[in-house]
């Protein structure tokens, strides 16, 4: 067949396939009008066994312009739900973390690889007038637009959301950004940098020393995750209005959002001191702020890291010991001191608090006696909740987590195999979709010719034009 012809039964090709798709979410929107009156609008339950209707996202694409940390981990989720995720990266260069922290030369680092998973990669520079006209043809084909560049970058690209609205009304288009509406808007910010200004850092450590930031990424994946159930509202919402909107989650908010306890004990302490840190026992008065609590519980049952057996080699070989109240006896007569069920001073949660430190010393000479493991044994047989502290070598070699999904082996053609997390959310009719993390550019052909519809002639002539291919001389995104 001759090229010309070929490319035009491609392009055809291409074309039925999308309107197919067109028409499947037509369908899939016209049905429940047909229906509504037996199941309140909508379709009736499926009569597949659980796990085969497909995947919770299926039929949402997703435009991803997400770097770094925090927008990965968005639209990494919603690929494991289902959706279509196209990230789209700078020709040559790439998420600057596919060469961060790099502990495999030439292949892409885990960073990139653990938080790009199941996700499709084409390369287009944004700035090139063709790669412009590239980046509208996508806009219209997808549902959501999820970016998390610094304030006034997407703008900058040309991409406001006037521009979006009217190219796609029924786009949503979500961003992360450090701050919202306010003096620093304007930042840029990492991950520290949120959980420092969002109250984390002031509220972690110990009282006698500096704040401390902690390691899960509060301010980078916890706001990708506020972010993922905004853009699930708002599809949802989509639903009744027809059209997209803007969906924000500052990091900012989001860390206070998840450290929203230490705000209520800032209002608490209006009323006087905070009786259950261990600063209260203590006798050391109050400041005007939410204090650092070190590894006091942060609720109403009193608890704290303990020491045990082997603790002298194994930095890990602690155990988080909370102190309910309902297992009070329990507790006494496990750790030998019976006489704590009725002594007044012991007896009751108000009596025990000022003298936390003493009790939380005396069962650690019991802990001590027992590997993490034992106290773990022990404790749950008498409904005693205790967490042993598990490090990150004994969870990647943890068999249950492997069982559930939640630690999955996939394998990377240039750096092997390696592990990832995979969802942390299940859903029991849409199985997880973890897959490997795209090389870079792995799928600008495809994606141009499947999704956007350019014929072979018209994918050579953008290459030739530079904007889906690197310059001459790359930048490089060696290891940082
Ligand atoms: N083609 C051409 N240019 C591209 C491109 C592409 N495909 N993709 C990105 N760029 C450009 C952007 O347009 C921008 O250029 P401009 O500043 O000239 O307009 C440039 O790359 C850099 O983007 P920026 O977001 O400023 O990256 P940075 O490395 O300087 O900053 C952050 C990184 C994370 C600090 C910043 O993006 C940020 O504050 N993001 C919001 C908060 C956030 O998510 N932080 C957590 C990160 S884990």
């Amino acid at each position: 067949m001759a090229p010309r012809k070929k490319a035009a039964k491609a392009k055809t090709k291409t074309a039925a396939k999308e309107s197919a798709r067109k028409a499947v979410k037509l369908k899939a929107a016209k049905k429940p009008a047909a229906k509504a009156a037996a199941s309140n609008g909508l379709p009736r339950p499926s009569s597949k066994p659980w796990g085969q209707a497909g995947r919770a996202l299926d039929g949402v694409r997703i435009l991803d312009f997400t770097h770094v940390q925090s927008g990965p981990t968005c639209t990494q989720l919603l690929a494991y739900m289902g959706a279509d995720v196209i990230k789209v990266e700078r020709p040559g260069v790439g998420d600057i973390t596919r060469g961060q922290l790099r502990d495999v030369k030439g292949a892409d680092s885990l960073y990139f690889t653990m938080l790009n998973g199941s996700k499709r990669s084409i390369t287009i520079d944004s700035k090139h007038p063709r790669g412009k006209e590239i980046l509208d043809r996508l806009v219209k084909t997808c549902d959501v637009l999820v970016e998390n560049f610094a304030p006034g970058a997407l703008d900058r690209m040309g991409l406001t959301f006037e521009h979006i609205h009217k190219l796609n009304p029924r786009m949503v288009v979500a961003s992360v950004k450090g701050f919202g509406p306010g003096p620093y808007e304007d930042c840029k910010v990492y991950e520290n940098v949120a959980q420092c200004a969002g109250g984390s850092a002031s509220t972690t450590g110990f009282r006698d020393g500096p704040p401390l930031v902690t390691a899960a990424q509060i301010g980078d994946s916890g706001t990708g995750l506020h972010l993922a159930l905004g853009i699930v509202s708002a599809l949802y919402q989509r639903l009744r209005t027809g059209r997209g909107q803007r969906v924000l989650c500052a990091m900012q908010d989001g860390v206070l959002n998840l450290a929203r306890v230490k705000l209520r004990d800032q209002q608490r302490l209006k009323a006087g001191p905070l009786t259950e840190y261990s600063q209260y026992g203590e006798g050391i008065p109050f400041g005007k702020a939410t204090p650092r609590a070190g590894n006091d519980s942060g609720g109403g049952q009193p608890g704290w890291i303990l020491k045990c057996k082997g603790w002298e080699d194994d930095p890990d070989a602690y155990v988080y010991f909370i102190t309910q109240a309902p297992v009070w006896g329990a507790i006494c007569d496990l750790i030998g001191k019976p006489e704590w069920k009725t002594d007044p001073n012991y007896a009751t949660p108000p009596a025990r608090l000022p003298r936390l430190r003493h009790i939380f010393d005396t069962i650690e000479r019991w802990t001590l006696t027992k590997t993490k493991f034992e106290v773990m044994e022990i404790c749950n047989k008498l409904d005693i909740p205790v967490g042993p502290i598990l490090s990150m070598k004994e969870l990647a070699e943890e068999p249950s987590l492997r069982a559930t999904g939640t630690v999955v082996e996939v394998n990377h053609p240039t750096r092997g195999p390696y592990l990832t997390v995979g969802n942390p959310i299940k859903l029991s009719d849409s199985p997880a979709d973890v897959r490997r993390s795209p090389l870079l550019g792995e799928h600008t052909d495809e994606i141009l010719r499947q999704v956007l519809g350019y014929s072979a002639p018209q994918i050579a002539e953008i290459k030739a034009s530079g904007a889906i291919t690197a310059p001459d001389k790359p930048a490089k995104a060696e290891a940082a």
